[in-house]
């Protein structure tokens, strides 16, 4: 098992470039089954949950190949198999990406419940209620889900609760149906756009991706032999603004886009950091003490869940008490734990956590218990005094493409063992 080993008290300063998002890259994978013809997607970060996906998908029959680092090519045009691999699927969340995908393109699909990161409960229930209203038959037996159709119908679906896995899963098991799908309060995450843009990029009729309704007339097909790139990462991006503010450095956040990142920049400011935007790129420089702030998860354009172990390092180094109400999650507060070992005052009831601010952290052994969770314990390391030792950092590889190469181009002394 790996580890990272962290010398701490390091002021972060300097550049760094982000990657391609996480969360679209592994619903384009998906998406590019629909296509019956060959696709080029850019800015693919070369992550362990890029990986499994892709090899999920050579099991299906498409051709996969990396041409450059970062550069995907997916030659869909011979899939022959409908049954994606359980133990492949159970290790990764968006292999529910796999179900909207074949019954779009083959009208069958069977895939393992998904796996992911421990954050609580995660039904599948309006993916499920989407597709039955599509005219699918939907079947949840040992494990796995199967669904089979003759031919899918657009209608209206209304999505019970904001859904990104349910709202980008009904984009792709609607472009290819009879007809208009209507999908109604839907998630609006930079990601969702992105799958649409993908997917209007090669013949389909998506409108509406980014607001609350999405109209997609289907088509008879969607047609390949084009390049696509895949948006930044802005989880990836507000963590180094993060790190940023919290070592009371200086980094120069490039290739984002900053309009994605409006809440966590006004947070910060409202938390006494200097915030610069730029067209594509953001500094956050910090040289004195944080104030206290509350914050609450949503939705976007609310404050993303997927940054508040983050900003919670922020918070317990903050002056005063802060709040943290978690309003996606039932468990992602499991980073206080090891925050608490070094030396953090935080009290979590439920899905709320009181940050006493604290003077300093101290390191320690603290083990990762999910992606984001570990990307916040590696932070809290680097400012920390004296040694960390980072445990099940498996997680961190999930979803941040050569995070400590980043982190110790930043000044961060970081060694993985
Ligand atoms: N929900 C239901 N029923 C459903 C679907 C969701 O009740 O059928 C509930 C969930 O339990 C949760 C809320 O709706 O309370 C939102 O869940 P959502 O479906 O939006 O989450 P997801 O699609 O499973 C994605 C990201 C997560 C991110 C959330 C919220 C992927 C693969 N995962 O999950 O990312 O936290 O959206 O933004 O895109 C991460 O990257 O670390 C991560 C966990």
């Amino acid at each position: 098992m790996e580890k990272f080993i962290i010398k701490g008290k390091t002021k972060l300063t300097g550049e760094v470039s982000i990657s391609g998002a996480k969360n679209a890259a592994i619903a384009l994978l998906p998406a590019a089954l629909l296509i019956d013809g060959v696709t080029t997607i850019e800015n693919v970060p070369n992550i362990s949950d890029v990986q499994i996906c892709c090899k999920i998908l050579k099991t299906l029959g498409a051709k996969v190949k990396w041409i450059e680092s970062n550069t995907l090519r997916i030659d869909a045009r011979d899939l022959d198999c409908t049954q994606a691999p359980l133990d492949m699927t159970s290790k990764f969340r968006a292999s529910y990406y796999l179900l909207g995908a074949l019954l779009g393109r083959c009208h069958k699909a069977e895939v393992g419940l998904p796996g992911g990161c421990n954050l609580g409960a995660r039904p599948i229930d309006q993916h499920i209620k989407g597709f039955e209203l599509l005219g699918a038959s939907v079947d949840v037996t040992q494990g796995k889900i199967a669904a089979k159709v003759k031919k899918l119908v657009g209608t209206t679906i209304y999505f019970d609760v904001v859904s990104v896995g349910a709202t980008i899963n009904l984009i792709l098991a609607s472009v290819l149906a009879k007809r208009t799908t209507i999908l109604t309060n839907v998630a609006k995450e930079p990601h969702i756009v992105d799958v649409a843009n993908f997917l209007n990029s090669v013949g389909a009729d998506i409108i509406g991706a980014g607001t609350d309704i999405i109209k997609i007339n289907g088509v008879d097909k969607l047609v390949g032999n084009h390049t696509y790139s895949v948006v930044p990462d802005q989880i990836e991006a507000g963590t180094f603004m993060i790190a940023a503010a919290v070592s009371r450095g200086d980094i120069l956040v490039k290739n984002c886009i900053p309009e994605h990142l409006d809440c966590l920049t006004a947070k910060l400011l409202e938390m006494g950091v200097s915030v610069d935007v730029y067209d594509d790129s953001i500094r956050v420089t910090c040289n004195k003490k944080l104030q206290a702030s509350n914050v609450i998860t949503l939705p976007y354009p609310g404050f993303p869940t997927d940054l508040q172990p983050q900003i919670g390092v922020a918070l317990c180094l903050a002056n005063g008490t802060s709040i943290i109400s978690e309003s996606i999650w039932d468990s992602r507060f499991q980073y206080t734990n090891e925050l608490n070992k070094m030396g953090a005052q935080i009290t979590v009831q439920g899905k709320t956590a009181v940050f006493e601010g604290v003077k300093g952290l101290t390191g320690a052994p603290i083990y990762s218990t999910d992606l984001r969770a570990a990307a916040a314990l590696l932070i809290a390391a680097i400012v920390a005094n004296g040694t960390s030792e980072l445990y099940n950092i498996h997680y961190i590889d999930r979803g941040y493409e050569h995070i400590e190469d980043k982190f110790r181009a930043l000044g961060a002394n970081i060694e993985r063992v």
